[in-house]
């Protein structure tokens, strides 16, 4: 970062402001009109009272605050930390990393002369000088990207600290609640939660888009007879044969509107492959997916062969709803990558669905319901978890990289559970407690608490989805946030093409001795091979 840069050579000026007695739905338009993230809050006599963001109004929606009669001045961040306009960035830099703020107001003569947000540092700074000292080489990006924003995304967010995601500003448990699968991918895919006109048209095209191209049905008992059959894995070669029967033509040569429709083409038909291939591996006829019933119920149908109960139905829906979509993942991310190359949708989503196929990322649902076999009895629980921990293990279910606090997925299919009823339910409880109980004991300040996998083993278990098709129900709905965010980039599209710290031996190399010339084509190979 050049040492001369000032923070006024940065800041965004003149500084966007509102006063104190706006209401969030008023300072969301002001923010909004301006393409900022921030605004500075100023009282009557042009005093800096506050700093209000995004965020912060996302915050307040996303916990039910009404937007139109609550003002900046009850969810602001009063008396911020200030710059002046001739700090250093680095000593902003310093502000932005203790503290944790995005966006800081900056002063001269006491007066709001700009807002300086992380991102207009980031642009100028190496990425190295971002980070705490000493957690990776100068040059490098922290390991696993962590913390590293690369792209602006309308789709949705995690805010791991407050236990919050959302989608499209929505808060995602709410939805789960509240609305359809159908509802939910309306959202994701067109921008906005539908009207019942919208619905309507919506769902009759993801029905009619559930029916194989021509082609595929033949190719998919095949692949379910593979030796090493495993259904993601089939899953993805299923998806990659799909998008070529398609003709999926490459993104960067299609306009929006074709993008979407294939987009939501493929994210029907990825539940009738995947049940195809699992009722083919299983040697049983194949179910077509019923026109009448929604996603869901035609899902578990697909599955089993009989129409699901509504209870059933439901919990499997608000578990679909609250995986389809979790910020800036690995999975996502890989689909945006090979979108940016301005490939097609089936290449964009075979990369992802591999991507999921990893244990660090798509997991192992099953190996949290595995942990309450292996328990039995709730009399067992206690001694069970506490050899797990002492031996170092891991507790299946518990602890997550983003969620310091209550994972909202969690809360939520505890509930779903809890309706679903039945003795694994009342039994999975009593481990959740018992296991709460002495990750505090035994590790205490780490903040671990119930992650997704506990409850998700349960409910899918619950509704007569087998542990192998865990991950892969999984992908399904992951597969509308795949393709809300391969639409996105394909729409606003540019090359994702980092660099690497080169780390090998110094470079340019001599070469061997014996290499002075090309000495020849395959004959010459051969000779040294056989040599
Ligand atoms: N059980 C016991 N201890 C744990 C657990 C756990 N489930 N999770 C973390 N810890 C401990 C670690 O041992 C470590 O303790 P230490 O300070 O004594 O070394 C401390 O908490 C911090 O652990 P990290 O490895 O830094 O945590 P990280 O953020 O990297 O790990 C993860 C997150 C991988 C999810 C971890 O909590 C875990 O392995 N959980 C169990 C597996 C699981 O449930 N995975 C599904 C996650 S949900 C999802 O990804 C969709």
């Amino acid at each position: 970062m050049a040492a001369t840069l000032t923070v006024a050579d940065l800041m965004h000026k003149p500084a966007v402001v509102v006063p104190t007695n706006i209401t969030l739905a008023e300072a969301s338009k002001v923010l909004d009109g301006n393409n900022v993230g921030a605004a500075a809050v100023l009282d009557e006599s042009g005093q800096l009272r506050g700093m209000v963001s995004e965020r912060d109004l996302l915050h307040s929606v996303g916990h039910g605050i009404d937007p139109s009669t609550t003002t900046v001045a009850e969810v602001m961040t009063a008396n911020p930390v200030t710059l002046t306009v001739s700090d250093s960035v680095e000593d902003a830099m310093d502000i932005f990393r203790d503290r944790r703020f995005r966006h800081l107001p900056v002063l001269d003569d006491g007066q709001v002369a700009g807002i300086l947000s992380i991102r207009h540092v980031v642009r100028v700074a190496h990425i190295e000088e971002v980070r705490p000292a000493g957690s990776a080489p100068p040059g490098l990006a922290p390991r696993g990207l962590e913390g590293v924003a690369v792209a602006e995304t309308s789709v949705g967010d995690v805010r791991g600290e407050e236990g919050f995601f959302h989608y499209r500003g929505y808060n995602a448990t709410e939805l789960a609640r509240r609305c359809s699968f159908e509802q939910v991918w309306h959202l994701l895919a067109e921008g906005e939660l539908p009207a019942d006109e919208q619905l309507r048209a919506f769902t009759t095209r993801a029905v009619e888009a559930r029916v194989l191209p021509p082609g595929v049905a033949e190719l998919l008992p095949p692949i379910a007879a593979l030796p090493a059959y495993s259904p993601l894995m089939a899953l993805r070669s299923a998806v990659s044969i799909t998008g070529a029967a398609l003709g999926s033509k490459p993104t960067l040569d299609i306009p929006a509107e074709e993008t979407r429709r294939e987009c939501l083409r493929m994210a029907a038909v990825v539940p009738v492959l995947l049940m195809r291939l699992h009722r083919h591996h299983l040697g049983m006829p194949p179910v077509d997916p019923d026109p009448d019933l929604g996603y869901a119920a035609s899902y578990l149908q697909m599955l089993t062969g009989e129409r699901p109960t509504p209870r059933a139905a439901r919990a499997l829906e608000q578990y679909l709803i609250l995986t389809m979509d979790h910020g800036f993942n690995a999975s996502t991310f890989t689909a945006r990558v090979i979108t940016s190359t301005g490939s097609d949708i089936g290449s964009a989503l075979t990369g992802a669905i591999g991507a999921l196929a990893g244990p660090l990322h798509g997991g192992a649902p099953s190996r949290a319901l595995a942990m309450l076999d292996a328990i039995g009895t709730p009399d067992r629980a206690e001694e069970y978890l506490r050899r797990e921990i002492g031996s170092g293990q891991r507790l299946m279910g518990f602890g997550h990289r983003v969620y310091k606090t209550d994972d909202p997925r969690s809360t939520l299919l505890r509930e779903v559970a809890t309706e679903l009823g039945g003795p694994q339910v009342e039994f999975a409880r009593q481990v959740e407690q018992t296991a709460l109980h002495v990750l505090n004991e035994l590790k205490p300040g780490r903040r671990l608490y119930t992650n997704v996998e506990f409850y998700a083993g349960v409910v899918m278990n619950s509704v007569g989805v087998p542990p192998d098709m865990f991950t892969p129900t999984f992908a399904c709905s992951r597969t509308v946030g795949w393709t809300a965010a391969i639409a996105e980039q394909a729409a606003n599209n540019r090359l994702i093409r980092p660099s690497a710290l080169y780390v090998g031996p110094s470079a340019p190399r001599a070469m061997p001795e014996g290499y002075g010339a090309y000495a020849g084509g395959p004959e010459r190979v051969r000779v040294e091979a056989g040599s």
